[in-house]
């Protein structure tokens, strides 16, 4: 049964959303630009956030093209003004039907990796494309995330303790952490033809926007965190770690992968 972790009912979501769309839309655009998108498509956005993939894909198709946004809880992309040409969802896309088929592109950003029915989700998607289609999946490695500069060993440590820990609650509820790593080979296997991928990551220095994706998870995680023995001390030296202009960490790598569907 699917639990995602990170509950958008949580009033720091839209820090997360922030974070990922500001951090990752200019890389997504790039990915979902080479897939032919054009006016007149037919778009599905699963798991679409905050939902600014969604309004650019309103956008680039035009009036004559069509956009649905998904999300177990779209609260968030309800609460700011869209598109009119964007359907928005409310929707499971592990236990609802498909709200379509025939799609042209298909899209999703770090939904999978939290789905432990990933690979049966991803035939869904696949089934939901016209041949010649293009499902375009975005995943993190997060076993990749080397601290680039630290104040100290200790913070360095302390930084890899708590990053240790929340990866458990991540597998706990059922995400699979490495699925960035893994998302080409599934989706050749899922038929796909033509699967490609690039990665993408930065530096997130302290006190920057970007890193602060790593306190919103903490602070969203910390009953179990503390449950896994992290504690209290360590949150509050890691919240002021990220902080610190003095510690450099790796952004997670987001695999970007793009495969067609046989047939034109
Ligand atoms: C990490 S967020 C990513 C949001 C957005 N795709 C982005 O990259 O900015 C994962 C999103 O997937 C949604 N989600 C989780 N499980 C889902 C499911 N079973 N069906 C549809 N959406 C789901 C969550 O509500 C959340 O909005």
């Amino acid at each position: 049964m699917s639990r995602y972790l990170f509950d958008n009912t949580d009033a720091r979501t839209p820090d997360r959303f922030a974070v990922l769309e500001s951090c990752y839309d200019h890389v997504s655009r790039r990915r979902l630009e080479l897939t032919g998108l054009a006016p007149g498509w037919r778009c599905l956005e699963v798991g679409g956030g905050g939902g600014s993939l969604g309004d650019w894909l309103a956008e680039r198709t035009g009036p004559d093209g069509e956009v649905t946004v998904t999300d177990i809880d779209p609260r968030w992309a309800e609460s700011r003004p869209h598109s009119p040409q964007v359907r928005l969802l409310h929707h499971d896309i592990v236990n609802d039907p498909l709200p379509g088929d025939g799609y042209d592109l298909i899209h999703a950003r770090l939904v999978l990796i939290h789905l432990p029915e990933r690979l049966q989700v991803l035939d869904r998607l696949v089934r939901a494309l016209r041949p010649g289609g293009t499902l375009v999946l975005e995943e993190f490695d997060c076993h990749w995330s080397p601290v680039l500069a630290s104040p100290d060993e200790e913070s360095e440590a302390l930084f890899d303790h708590v990053q240790a820990a929340l990866l458990a609650q991540l597998q706990k509820a059922g995400a699979d952490p490495l699925w960035g790593r893994r998302v080409l080979g599934a989706m050749r296997r899922a038929g796909l033809e033509d699967v490609t991928a690039t990665t993408y990551a930065e530096s997130w220095q302290g006190g920057t926007p970007g890193i602060d994706l790593h306190r919103v998870n903490a602070q969203q995680t910390e009953a179990g965190l503390r449950a896994d023995g992290v504690t209290e001390a360590e949150l509050q030296r890691f919240y002021a770690l990220l902080r610190d202009p003095g510690f450099v960490v790796n952004s997670p790598p987001l695999i970007s992968a793009q495969g067609r569907r046989r047939g034109r």
